[in-house]
């Protein structure tokens, strides 16, 4: 099979490596060789071996009956939706590693390739390396998914494990994060958890049918995470994890993506560094994990080669459930039930006052304020407890 690849950038060029280093097995697998004709960049790539494939034009790629499969590793909505789309169209099927892409257009570019007989697939969109869409499509498919938990942005994973392990600063440790590649071109995007956010409506979305749009997940970075947060956490012998989370409730699922505080019994206590995890309960499963390489190059590549392979294996059969244009309502993420953890100045007879009984925690190092773990409740009565208090310093959900 002939394919075309756009945008020789970190997981483009991942993805060549991968087709030629794994060259013969790939094939073994696909029942076919699997070629790269073209690569649509911006650039030229004068003294690299691709350079003969490289083309400017994508016009080039649509109009070669030739090719059977597009391959994007671009990044951002446009111009990857125009190409997707007029891919679909001229009959080749397409495979993307761009959650923007998925999130947002997922929909109807599933149903242009279903009409067709094509595949639409997006492995490497979610937890790099890790398969997660095809078992959620498939493996699971007789389940009733009713909550996904994952860790699901490298990128601030990576961060949170460095400033906990060393004691690093917030800016050092996402330099060192971006020169890795695991970090968006903007990583406003990572660190302000929209990159997660987009990855969770994803998965809700194969698994509730419907288009859960990213914009209505409720969503808290990790930027106001500070040094002495982490030594609270520390203190109640818990991680500060950035998660992801949808739970189906009584009126549909529910989606948020915070900073929350795990302890050692969970199963994403010990997930670190840049590797990502989905902890997935089924009605009928129970509970199951998916974990491993969350971000960089060749993780994510593997993921978007093993895509190609699934659509030279079904040509002319569309493999993805994938859900409908219809827009799923979000439940209130504040009916979930959980404690609370919160720093402050105030007395410990407001405190009481508000929340009733609690835990103290309280630093030698750090004076004039308090750590507070509240008892369960929902967010929403958190919210009106915590009205009545006037000098919070932070709040963390805890598990
Ligand atoms: N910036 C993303 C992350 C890349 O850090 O997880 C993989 O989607």
């Amino acid at each position: 099979m002939k394919i075309a690849l756009l945008g020789y950038g970190t997981i483009g060029s991942g993805v060549a490596e991968v087709l030629s280093v794994n060259r013969e097995s790939i094939a073994r697998k696909a029942g076919e060789e699997i070629e790269i004709k073209y690569v649509l960049d911006l650039r030229d790539f004068p003294g690299d071996p691709i350079q003969p494939k490289i083309v400017h034009q994508f016009d080039v790629i649509a109009e070669d009956p030739e090719i059977e499969a597009v391959v994007e590793a671009m990044g951002g909505v446009e111009p990857a939706y125009s190409f997707a789309k007029a891919s679909l169209l001229a009959g080749k099927s397409f495979a993307t590693s761009n959650k923007a892409l998925v999130a947002k257009c997922g929909a109807e570019l599933m149903e242009l390739a279903r009409e067709r007989g094509l595949n639409f697939l997006f492995e490497a969109s979610v937890g790099g390396g890790i398969p997660i869409i095809r078992p959620l499509n498939t493996s699971l498919s007789a389940d009733v998914v009713e909550e996904i938990t994952g860790i699901l942005n490298g990128t601030t994973n990576y961060m949170l494990s460095k400033m906990s392990d060393f004691g690093s600063d917030f800016d050092e440790v996402l330099k060192e994060a971006q020169q890795k590649g695991y970090a968006e071109a903007d990583p406003t995007a990572d660190v302000e958890g929209d990159d997660a956010a987009r990855k969770i409506a994803i998965l809700t979305s194969i698994v509730c049918g419907e288009q859960v749009n990213f914009e209505e997940v409720h969503k808290e970075g990790i930027t106001k995470i500070s040094a002495v947060d982490i030594k609270y956490a520390k203190a109640i012998h818990r991680v500060i994890k950035l998660l992801a989370q949808s739970r189906r409730c009584q009126d549909g699922y529910c989606a948020m993506v915070a900073p929350v505080m795990l302890p050692k019994s969970h199963p994403l206590y010990n997930v670190d560094d840049v590797f990502n995890a989905v902890f997935v309960h089924g009605n009928v499963l129970g509970d199951g994990m998916f974990y491993g390489s969350g971000a960089g190059k060749l993780p994510t590549a593997s993921a978007v080669a093993a895509d190609i392979v699934e659509i030279v294996k079904n040509k002319g059969r569309d493999v993805m459930s994938g859900w409908s244009s219809k827009v799923h309502t979000l439940s209130d993420y504040r009916k979930v039930e959980r404690r609370f953890f919160l720093r402050t100045t105030d007395s410990r007879e407001a405190v009481e006052e508000a929340f009733g009984n609690v835990e103290y925690i309280c630093l030698p190092d750090v004076p004039g304020e308090m750590g507070v773990l509240t008892g369960v409740m929902t967010e929403a009565v958190y919210e009106e407890k915590a009205a009545a208090l006037s000098n919070i310093l932070q709040m963390i959900r805890v598990e």
